[in-house]
């Protein structure tokens, strides 16, 4: 491939939580047109058995594929856990995947005790036990399932009430035990930050890994020779879920003066 390579960056989540990828993804790489496919209508993944997660994948990848994409994030630290796997051995481009960052966790935590917030698959996939034990193994770690919490960044209840309550109740708990990590283990949660900052004040450091993944695109794009200096940039968005969701969100979190968006209902 040339140096020049014009194709897009595809990015897939089970919704609008890989958003949260996304703009780190624009800030890094701000000469690289993405195309952004969030599966919406089948929102949430988390509950759901591997073998749907791997077919929701497919039709994912497939459809990004179509639109030329040069290199895929799975956006998304339960499909990553369900499907990554079949993902590289099937289909002929680079992937980007996320886990939970238990290594950074566990490596700057100075009580012992760190908190991971995630996805019934997150925690069930083989790629977070291999981490938890390699990093982790003299750590406790505090595992919770977000229940509902997908659910409410995906109807634009991010910010709410309602939300804080949900999150009391999965994070005082981790408080009680000494955390002083906490891992967004899931890409929707950073959407939940400032509700989740309110309640653990300054007791614990809350640690994204969107900008590592977006570091980690960057530098597969140079590994591979896929990167361009682009002039005609672009970001499309398409989603199988409600159209007025996704360009609030992404409206929401992205600096102004930004190059052409479209957006798309599939
Ligand atoms: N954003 C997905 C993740 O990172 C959400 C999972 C879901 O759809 O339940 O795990």
């Amino acid at each position: 491939m040339s140096m020049a390579d014009s194709r897009p960056i595809g990015i897939f989540d089970s919704g609008v939580g890989g958003l949260t990828v996304w703009k780190e993804l624009i800030n890094i790489l701000p000469n690289e047109s993405i195309v952004y496919f969030a599966d919406s209508k089948n929102c949430p993944y988390g509950s759901k058995s591997d073998k749907e997660i791997i077919n929701f994948s497919k039709k994912n990848v497939e459809f990004l594929l179509s639109q030329q994409c040069k290199i895929i994030v799975v956006a998304c630290n339960t499909a990553t856990a369900a499907a990554i796997d079949f993902l590289r051995k099937n289909y002929n481009v680079p992937f980007i995947g996320m886990e939970p960052a238990v290594k950074p966790a566990a490596s700057n935590s100075k009580t012992g005790h760190i908190g991971i917030l995630a996805t019934q698959g997150t925690f069930n996939g083989k790629l977070f036990k291999e981490t938890s034990r390699k990093y982790a193994d003299n750590i406790e770690t505090n595992i919770q399932i977000g229940v509902g919490l997908v659910e409410m960044v995906e109807n634009f209840k991010a910010d709410t009430n309602e939300a804080e309550v949900l999150l009391r109740q999965y994070i005082e708990p981790m408080i009680n035990n000494n955390v002083d990590q906490i891992v967004l283990g899931c890409t929707h949660y950073p959407f939940l930050y400032n509700r989740i900052k309110k309640i653990v004040g300054n007791t614990a450091t809350i640690i994204n890994p969107s900008i590592a993944v977006a570091k980690q695109t960057q530098a597969q794009l140079l590994k591979y020779h896929l990167e361009t200096s682009g002039n005609d940039v672009y970001y499309k968005f398409y989603t199988t879920g409600k159209i007025k969701i996704i360009i609030k969100i992404v409206k929401q979190i992205s600096k102004k003066n930004h190059k052409p968006f479209i957006f798309k209902s599939l």
